[in-house]
């Protein structure tokens, strides 16, 4: 079968290979792609917001099944549009991407079916916010309501730092229309852990745990980015915590969706937190995390292909998941300066010295392939990822593989993993 894949990121990358390694498919097109995925898969030079012309391509292509990566496009409703002219595609409809969308509408589904996540209120009046926090405990959380690249969230430690994000976000607009509505939530400790889900509607089935950084900087400093590396499995996200999040989560979730006339078909990213009362949600998105798939996908025992057909088809309940039983962790190579701002365009080498069957492979996030050879072309630019049969062994791997790969301005977390040294 021939594949189209939506989206030009180290996800993207990770999802393509997977992919790749199908029995059932033969060709692999990516929407835009980069120059590690036209390793595997040809390139076509189309937004992953084009959906017209996505549409075109995937039926003048006889491309029998679409995989949108990225959350924009499912927010936008590329699903609908697939669905709409008869296409075949892996992903949330508008309705139901609305998880990732809107913070408000999740916290209130949340609420209305009991679903564990932090306590909060709503706001579309910047006064009626300022008011509120009078009398809010510190520290707080301030959220811009949509979509903002993973950045729209404020932790503040006092009432003027709060009274300060309230302004950036209602009105300088600093996350632009996401910041029309804001969710003020109390703020949780705990440890952090990343939870993909596959879906079909109905039945739900987890993927094994993983854990990224989101701070620029060691020690968890600096301004927020993409995600600058993961580690998977989590040590902290037992068989027991598994079970209890398919309780009291997962399953509640998409039957919450199902209920409100969403259902939703795709992958369910649970971001949670671990607190002292038990798992709360800190978000969910409608689609894999980047870099959480970089670590969990080479980790897959089981053919992808199938679960997105599974999962499309309504027939999850008849698969069986598999992970390999060991640890990999990602380090992302990026420009010096992301995520505020870096040059581009530098010769990238190292490439050679990764095979995947001794465990090692190098995702391409931000690069473009020119008559120099490879460059960076992005903020993230590499992801770096290793196996090894625990995960000391693993950031080990995936540390030295780093080292692998020159480029001008390579910037990297030194602390990837932290965590493992504390479980
Ligand atoms: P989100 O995009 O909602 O996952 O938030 C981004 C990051 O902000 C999360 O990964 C957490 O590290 C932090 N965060 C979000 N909400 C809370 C909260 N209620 N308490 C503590 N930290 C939070
Ligand atoms: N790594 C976090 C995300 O994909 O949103």
């Amino acid at each position: 079968m021939k594949v189209l894949i939506v989206g030009g990121g180290g996800r993207e990358h990770a999802i393509a290979w997977k992919v790749s390694k199908s029995p059932l498919v033969d060709k692999i097109y990516c929407a835009p792609g980069n120059a590690g995925i036209a390793q595997i898969a040809e390139c076509v030079s189309i937004g992953a917001m084009e959906f017209d012309a996505l549409a075109d391509f995937a039926q003048t292509h006889d491309v029998d099944l679409t995989v949108v990566g990225m959350d924009d496009p499912l927010c936008g409703g590329i699903v609908d549009v697939f669905e709409k002219r008869g296409l075949r595609v892996f992903g949330p409809r508008a309705d139901a991407a609305i998880i990732e969308g809107s913070k408000a509408f999740t916290k209130d589904l949340l609420k209305k079916y009991h679903i564990p996540t932090a306590a909060y209120e709503t706001f579309d009046d910047p006064q009626k916010a300022l008011t509120y926090l009078q009398t809010a405990k510190m520290p707080i959380v301030l959220k811009a309501d949509g979509l903002a690249l993973g950045k729209g969230v404020l932790i503040c430690n006092t009432l003027q730092e709060a009274m300060d994000g309230v302004k950036e976000i209602m009105q300088d607009r600093k996350f632009g229309a996401a910041g029309n509505r804001m969710v003020i939530e109390e703020f949780m400790t705990g440890r952090e852990v990343s939870v993909l889900c596959f879906s079909d509607g109905k039945t739900v089935v987890p993927m094994t745990s993983a854990q990224d950084h989101k701070r620029a900087g060691d020690g968890d400093t600096g301004l927020n980015t993409g995600g600058m590396g993961t580690f998977s499995p989590s040590p902290f996200y037992t068989d027991e915590i598994n079970d209890w999040c398919m309780e009291h989560i997962y399953q509640p979730t998409i039957d919450a969706m199902r209920q409100e006339g969403r259902e939703f078909k795709g992958i369910l990213f649970a971001g949670l937190m671990l607190t002292d009362e038990g798992p709360k949600v800190l978000e969910f998105n409608a689609r894999f995390g980047d870099p959480e798939t970089q670590v969990v996908l080479p980790r897959m025992k089981s053919d992808l292909v199938e679960m997105f057909e599974a999962c499309i088809d309504g027939t999850l309940d008849q698969k069986k998941l598999e992970f390999e039983d060991n640890a990999a962790v990602c380090v992302v190579l990026a420009s010096d300066g992301y995520p505020v701002s870096y040059e581009k365009g530098f010769v990238i080498s190292g490439f050679d010295k990764f095979h995947e069957d001794e465990g090692y492979y190098c995702f391409h996030a931000g690069t473009k392939k020119t008559d120099k050879g490879i460059v960076t072309n992005g903020g993230r630019v590499l992801g770096v990822t290793a196996k090894g049969p625990d995960l000391l062994s693993a950031r080990a791997n995936a540390y030295k593989a780093a080292q692998w790969i020159d480029f001008k301005n390579k910037y990297m977390r030194h602390d990837i993993g932290r965590a493992i040294d504390e479980a």
